[in-house]
């Protein structure tokens, strides 16, 4: 069994832990032959591994995925441990096409690792060096994907406006994707407030495909708090950066990361990221607690002083304020028809589909005829906290696998 693992927050790496003893009372059993554990997690404890998770065998992170093959060989053969944790300047996976499981998404990984050095994250420690790849490599990569039928692709990268490769900004990267044949929907995540650049505003608003949908991280209201963090912004300016987004992109649905009980986080500082989430009132916002990860700056030179009761009742407060935003935004879309993508049964009622939005709301509706990746006009008729409730507007819409579309806006 080989385990993909992430390690960005405590609670992330808990679970690890959990599978890894199931999975360890299994090769006991003799019903499995070897454990694995790739990516983040096994990267962050390359050290204590041996010590701290004995039953692993393989153990890889996460540039050392071209080597897996032949770790995966020498292991069963041998019955010995094998663990490579090398970090690369330049791995891109470039040239490996992916298996593609899902009908509606292609994620596209277009950089890898980060040079921001926030003070919480673990990403530059795990990940490495920021490198961006081959925009050609992507484009053709998507292309793919298009051409198998798959009406979006989402970019991805630990912060997408400092993606650049030999002239190729973020900006000019989305400007030559959205002109992609047959790609209907376009999206990425996630970019650094502290650089967003003003030319990516202007593309996403001339392409009809690139999905009005923004995540920006906030992280926390207080300068304070955003200075240790090594965020580089200011409350004021996110503030600004916001009302940027909104003249530009009039509609834009914009969601946030927010972490709370930061190291020195008073009072205070919290009451600033409540006055700013219901300055900005997202749409909806992901809530964390703060938790102190190995090799960090924070771990380091900061205190991890805000007893655990106070984030909790931090991050309980926030969420309690955001549902209540998310769901006064959500009652002002009632009576509007949007097209929905298509993309599982809900989760609640599998016999109605959940679908998304351009500003990336979830859309529960029925529709027989439907499949995932299919688009369907939907008119919105009621509003829970996290989605919306509608009713098929016209019938749906699907592009055979192969048959590329021209999109309309397209010189
Ligand atoms: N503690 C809590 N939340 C964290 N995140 C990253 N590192 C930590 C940490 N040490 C959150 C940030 C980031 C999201 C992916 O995870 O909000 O945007
Ligand atoms: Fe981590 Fe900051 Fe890089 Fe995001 S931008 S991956 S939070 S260091």
């Amino acid at each position: 069994a080989l385990l993909n693992t992430c390690a960005i927050r405590e609670s992330a790496q808990e679970k690890v832990w959990q599978r890894l003893q199931a999975l360890a009372r299994l090769k006991t059993e003799g019903r499995l032959r070897a454990i694995g554990l790739l990516g983040c997690m096994a990267q962050s404890l390359r050290r204590s591994l041996a010590r701290r998770a004995p039953h692993v065998d393989l153990a890889a992170g996460p540039d050392s995925y071209r080597r897996l093959p032949r770790m995966l060989r020498s292991v069963l053969a041998t019955s010995e441990p094998s663990h490579d944790f090398s970090l690369s300047r330049t791995e891109t996976y470039s040239g490996i096409a992916p298996h593609r499981a899902s009908p509606f998404n292609a994620w596209i990984a277009i950089m890898r690792g980060c040079d921001n050095m926030c003070s919480f994250c673990l990403v530059p420690f795990t990940r490495g060096r920021e490198r961006s790849r081959d925009p050609d490599d992507v484009i053709e990569e998507a292309r793919i994907a298009v051409e198998r039928g798959i009406p979006q692709v989402t970019l991805l990268g630990q912060n997408v406006n400092s993606y650049h490769h030999d002239g190729t900004d973020f900006a000019a990267l989305v400007d030559r994707m959205a002109g992609l044949p047959g790609l209907r929907r376009l999206r990425f995540t996630s970019p650094h407030p502290k650089d967003f650049p003003p030319r990516l505003l202007e593309v996403m608003a001339r392409h009809g495909n690139v999905c009005k949908h923004i995540h920006l991280p906030l992280q926390a209201g207080s300068d304070g708090v955003l200075a240790r963090m090594n965020r580089t912004y200011t409350g004021d300016d996110f503030l600004r950066l916001v009302n940027t987004i909104r003249e530009t992109l009039p509609g834009v649905g914009l969601t946030t990361d927010v972490i709370c009980g930061f190291c020195g986080e008073s009072d205070d500082d919290f009451r600033r990221t409540v006055e700013i989430l219901e300055r900005v009132r997202f749409d909806s916002a992901f809530i964390f607690k703060y938790s102190q990860r190995p090799h960090t700056l924070a771990e380091r030179r900061l205190k991890d002083d805000v007893p655990d009761t106070l984030k909790t009742e931090r991050v309980v407060a926030l969420n309690e304020l955001q549902r209540m935003i998310s769901q006064e935004r959500n009652i002002n879309e009632i009576g509007n028809v949007y097209d929905v993508l298509v993309e599982e049964p809900s989760r609640k009622d599998p016999s109605q589909w959940l679908g998304r939005t351009e500003h990336n709301k979830g859309v529960v509706f029925s529709a027989p005829a439907a499949r995932p990746g299919d688009f369907v006009k939907v008119r919105v008729d009621d509003a829970g906290t996290n989605t919306l409730i509608g009713t098929v507007a016209e019938t749906p819409t699907r592009i055979p696998a192969g048959q590329a579309l021209v999109v309309s806006d397209l010189p």
